[in-house]
């Protein structure tokens, strides 16, 4: 409730003004939520709701529409995400050859469960099922960039070194 109620202060301060110029692009122009929300999401690093009812009311797009988008698609976010993002591999080959340890020590080095980030918005942890990259197994993606043959202490020198 506290993270729900710091995050809605959060979005009383955004400054919306990237994202009209963002809708000033489309305006006028059909097929064009998907990049909107892509764009807008480049600026937040998530879609506030703030911001979908600002795109609603000037493209005159339902929100109920772009939140059906929004929830459609994977690659779209609605809550904050920490500024550091952390996939875990816990496939097949990764589980094998310890992926478990691994998420187990994230999960209690940041005191967060799969799925959620920090409270102060750092770290977002996620497991994924297969990045891919099984012969470099267990793997993770910090950040975009790839780490594989990972232990725990290695993930730990990782984290330190952000
Ligand atoms: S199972 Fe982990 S990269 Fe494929």
């Amino acid at each position: 409730m506290a993270e729900l109620q710091k995050q809605q202060a959060a979005e009383e301060t955004l400054d919306l003004a990237p994202l009209d110029e963002i809708l000033e692009k489309y305006a006028g122009r059909k097929g064009v939520i998907i990049p909107i929300l892509q764009e807008t999401q480049a600026v937040f690093g998530y879609l506030p709701r703030q911001a979908l009812e600002h795109i609603s009311r000037k493209m005159h797009i339902p929100l109920s529409d772009l939140y059906g988008v929004a929830t459609f698609y994977a690659q779209f976010y609605l809550t904050r995400r920490g500024k550091h993002i952390i996939r875990c591999c816990d496939g097949t080959a990764c589980h094998v050859r310890g992926a478990s340890k691994i998420i187990d020590t994230l999960q209690s080095h940041l005191g967060i469960k799969p799925g959620e980030t920090t409270p102060d918005y750092e770290y977002t942890l996620e497991v994924v099922y297969c990045l891919g990259s099984c012969g470099l197994s267990p793997v993770a993606v910090v950040d975009e960039t790839v780490y594989g043959h990972l232990t725990p202490q290695k993930m730990m020198e990782i984290l330190q070194g952000l």
